[in-house]
């Protein structure tokens, strides 16, 4: 077992630098998912990791040793990819023995380590059919089948789950989370999925442009995003974000038809803006209808555009001058397009960012 720490570590593919500089720690035994859009460099960080890709400058630690150098089969990991990679001509059995048999393990060995992992993966009934006679769902059990065998330090997963249909990735989200509980070994794992990150990480690294935005536990990346970005990468709907200036001495917050109180907390926080600009953060949420048990609130009025009713809940998106708000609202209420639509602000739950930069002010 073994963490993994990146320091200072840089990416570029020729003049197109992919990943500035980036540090990053890994626990042993920890569950880390590196989210954020497409493109952002995950995959890039990851395969530094397994081997797969030069690092341009810095170090990746694998427990106590500097892997920078090392080839991919030296360095104790395995890795699963979003396409499977299964040898075609081979059985189930032979696929997940693949890796043992280069290794030069015992054969009595390798056979206790397949039939284990596919006892554990519910894959036992399948090990001598070829990968074609599988469904999606089962290959990719396969595919951590081979990762599982290999016993690694670390596992990585590249988007494991992106060919799967709807119901079949939240199942093996599940099993994938389970799994690792169980078995305890260090992951990364790399998704573009923001529910994926929040549902199976104990923390979340988010990336954006190949810079670290915010790492955290998945609640901690909701409730106190470090910017607007994080914001609203994080939750669906997302963040709603309403450009507005400091008014009153700083005691409100005001923007096209709306004025918000500030809390003591907020007051202070809003004070050490750069500017009198602020982007004011509001989960959907915290946009309520009628009165909320204690909590302070302030009135918006909004007109309805689109009503989409969930069934447990109601999501409706409003104008409010030139700004978009989302919000989420319980299923018996059934505002209708076009008309006004009163609604409350939740205060105390307000985010407050720097109108210039972006980045948090609120604690
Ligand atoms: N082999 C490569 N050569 C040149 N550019 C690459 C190569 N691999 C990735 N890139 C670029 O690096 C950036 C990050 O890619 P990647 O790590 O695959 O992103 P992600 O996995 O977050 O979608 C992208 O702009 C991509 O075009
Ligand atoms: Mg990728």
């Amino acid at each position: 077992m073994a963490g993994v720490t990146f320091t200072d570590i840089k990416k570029s593919y020729g003049d197109n630098t992919v990943i500035n500089s980036l540090d990053l720690e890994i626990k042993d035994q920890e569950f880390m998912v590196l989210v954020g859009p497409s493109g952002c460099g995950k995959s890039t960080a990851l395969r530094m990791v397994a081997g797969l890709e030069e690092i341009t400058g810095g170090t990746i630690a694998i427990g106590d040793r500097v892997v920078n150098d090392l080839a991919p089969k030296e360095r104790d990991i395995a890795m699963v990819f979003q396409s499977y990679a299964l040898y075609p001509h081979m059985t189930i059995r032979q696929n997940m023995a693949f890796g043992l048999q280069i290794r030069k393990m015992d054969q009595s060995e390798i056979d206790q380590r397949v039939n284990s992992a596919a006892e554990i993966l519910g894959i036992t009934q399948l090990l001598d059919r070829k990968p074609r006679a599988l469904s999606g769902g089962q290959r990719q059990r396969v595919a951590v089948g081979r990762a599982i065998v290999r016993n690694p330090s670390v596992f990585l997963f590249d988007e494991p789950l992106s060919n799967l249909d709807a119901k079949l990735r939240v199942q093996m989200r599940a099993e994938i989370s389970k799994l690792q509980h169980r078995l305890q070994t260090t992951t990364i794992y790399v998704t573009h999925d923001q529910v994926e990150a929040m549902t199976m990480g104990d923390r979340i690294a988010l990336l954006k442009d190949g810079d670290l935005q915010q790492v955290g536990t998945p609640l901690e990346l909701y409730s106190q995003p470090a910017n607007s970005f994080v914001a609203t990468f994080i939750g669906t709907p997302p963040m709603n974000l309403l450009r507005a200036e400091l008014v009153e001495d700083g005691a409100a917050v005001s923007g096209q038809g709306f004025r918000l109180p500030l809390n003591d907390t907020q007051r202070a926080a809003a004070a050490t803006a750069p500017g009198r600009e602020i982007v004011v953060g509001i989960r959907p949420e915290h946009v309520v209808h009628g009165a909320t048990e204690g909590g302070r609130t302030a009135p918006l009025t909004l007109e309805v555009e689109i009503v989409e009713p969930l069934g447990h809940e109601t999501i409706v998106h409003g104008r409010l001058g030139s700004e978009l708000i989302t919000a989420s609202l319980p299923p018996d209420l059934s505002p209708r397009p076009l008309e006004p639509f009163e609604v409350r602000v939740v205060l105390d739950e307000l985010h407050l960012f720097a109108g210039e930069n972006e980045i948090r002010l609120t604690p």
